[in-house]
């Protein structure tokens, strides 16, 4: 088990997807889980200050993931949702899941799930996943990157598609209001810290690769 932990635009989507394919494990990309929720209580009209209605959103979900890394979607409620988890709006209100402890609780127990239920082994990414989802991993690593240098990624991804003022929300706001409840930029015990503001996304997937192989051996 891999465990890759690391804010917005630190490379750890990219590289933890393609560190899985290279070594032939699943995929869990665990922040799309946080995002199918948002739509969920977004097609359910519920407000994001109404945390119950959140809470009851999140924990009567039915939400079905891939774990190819070849093959990424995810369904909702029966709803493939695999674009519209990554269009602003549901950037926007992805926080009101994450922030509140029981949809976390609820979403932690269902990823340790599907990280047991593949024999093969899995690589696993996302905020807490080297500290409350799965600190028993084989290798847990944190990724992590200058502002500059996860804005200039964040960039790369979403193309012309956002704005300068959007681009900054996602990335910085919304690892300010992530970080109350998870404080996922310090490398707790035990957790390897890489810095990958100089790395081009090759070097960051051939370090890991490595570390990864040295790991399950
Ligand atoms: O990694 P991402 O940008 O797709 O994550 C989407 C949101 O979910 C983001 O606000 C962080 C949150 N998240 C989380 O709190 N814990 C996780 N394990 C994964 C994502």
């Amino acid at each position: 088990m891999i465990a890759i932990d690391g804010p917005s635009g630190s490379g750890k989507s990219t590289t933890a997807r393609e560190v899985a394919r290279r070594l032939g494990l699943s995929y869990l990309d665990t922040g799309a889980m946080y995002r199918a929720v948002a739509v969920a209580f977004l097609d359910a009209g519920v407000s994001p200050d109404d945390t119950d209605a959140v809470i009851a959103a999140t924990t009567g979900a039915d939400i079905d993931i891939s774990l190819d890394p070849d093959e990424p979607w995810v369904r909702v409620n029966g709803r493939d949702v695999t674009a519209e988890i990554r269009e602003p709006r549901t950037a926007r209100h992805v926080s009101a899941v994450a922030t509140i402890p029981e949809c976390r609780a609820d979403l932690v127990r269902r990823q340790r799930t599907l990280m047991d239920a593949d024999p093969r082994g899995c690589v696993a990414e996302g905020r807490d996943i080297t500290t409350v989802v799965y600190p028993d991993a084989d290798l847990r690593l944190l990724l992590t990157a200058t502002p500059e240098a996860r804005l200039r990624r964040r960039a790369g991804d979403l193309g012309d598609k956002v704005t300068e003022e959007q681009l900054r929300d996602q990335v910085l706001r919304r690892d300010r209001d992530d970080s109350k409840l998870v404080d996922f930029q310090i490398a707790a015990d035990g957790v390897r810290l890489l810095d990958t503001s100089d790395m081009t996304l090759p070097e960051v997937v051939d370090a890991i690769t490595t570390l990864a192989e040295e790991a399950l051996s």
